[in-house]
């Protein structure tokens, strides 16, 4: 039986850290303040960003929303945002996605200064990650290595197969890894032999979209399990991942349950990267 990696306690803690330093701050006459605007109201997204809002207020972070109605138009949402860009009281963007149609959810992204850019979606964040320097990383990926560390994952020349080639979460967090100097191979559905590259992974981070597609066949016994999926059970209100949970802890040594594991990080990571947005914004890092 694998070692469960806790994602709530996990980001718990994560937030707990962040809610002090977000104190400290505020004695230094210091906000940290998020604008989060939300264009329509897909009920998916309206639960996201009901969850963000109040991660804010549990850390002390200003929360200022933006709910438009879904006909707003695209040059509206840019003022907005130029708006916000030069408000000096707003540290942190985030727009949440999906946009209505109408809107170019790529020249949105654009428009967030990469200062504020605090989901890391910006061109400019994602190149600064792969050379290295210092800017925000896209929120999932940057949560798992907080849960890889916190549950004392070996990265260091460790074997790491992503699943997946998203730019949210499989291709950012192949750079992450490189950057704590795993190996790292990054598989795709063209890729060959999925069953076989997958079972040499001392850590194996699974985002593919697909219930259940990795099962104990795909797991080298003892390795560490992220499952970045999550899924309705069809007909029931149960959720599952893109990991045969059942199968794939007889084999593994850690992996991370749906839902309590990646899931909570991901806003846990939002939460860190806007109290670095204000250190940044006022010459503090
Ligand atoms: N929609 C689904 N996930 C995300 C996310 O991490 N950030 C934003 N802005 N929108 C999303």
């Amino acid at each position: 039986m694998a070692e469960i990696i806790d994602g709530k306690k996990i980001s718990t803690e994560l937030k707990d850290e962040v809610k002090e330093k977000v104190a400290a701050l505020k004695e230094k006459g210091i906000d940290v303040t998020l604008a989060v605007i939300l264009v329509g109201n897909d009920p998916a997204s309206t639960v996201y960003v009901g969850n963000k809002k109040k991660a804010c207020e549990y850390t002390g972070i200003i929360s200022k929303s933006f709910e438009l109605p879904e006909e707003t138009t695209e040059e509206e949402l840019l003022k907005l945002i130029d708006d916000l860009n030069k408000d000096e009281t707003v540290n942190g963007i985030l727009v949440q996605l999906p946009l209505p149609k109408h809107i170019d959810e790529d020249k949105v992204i654009r428009s967030i200064n990469p200062d504020k850019d605090v989901d890391g979606f910006h061109p400019e964040s994602v190149g600064r990650l792969s050379i290295g320097a210092p800017g925000f990383v896209s929120c999932t990926p940057a949560g798992i290595i907080h849960l890889l560390k916190r549950s004392n994952t070996e990265l260091d020349g460790a074997n790491v197969v992503v699943v997946g080639r998203s730019n949210i979460v499989g291709k950012p967090m192949a750079m992450l890894l490189l950057r704590e100097n795993a190996t790292v191979t990054v598989c795709h559905s063209h890729t060959k032999d999925l069953k076989e590259v997958c079972k040499k992974a001392d850590v194996l981070v699974v985002a593919i979209g697909q219930p259940r597609f990795i099962d104990a066949d795909y797991i080298k016994d003892g390795a560490t399990v992220i499952d970045v999926g999550i899924h309705r059970i069809d007909g029931t209100k149960k959720l599952c991942g893109d990991v045969d949970y059942e199968s794939a802890e007889k084999v593994a040594g850690k992996i991370t349950p749906v839902p309590g594991g990646v899931g909570p990080m991901t806003i846990a990571s939002l939460i860190n990267n806007c109290y670095e947005a204000a250190l940044m914004q006022n010459g503090l890092m």
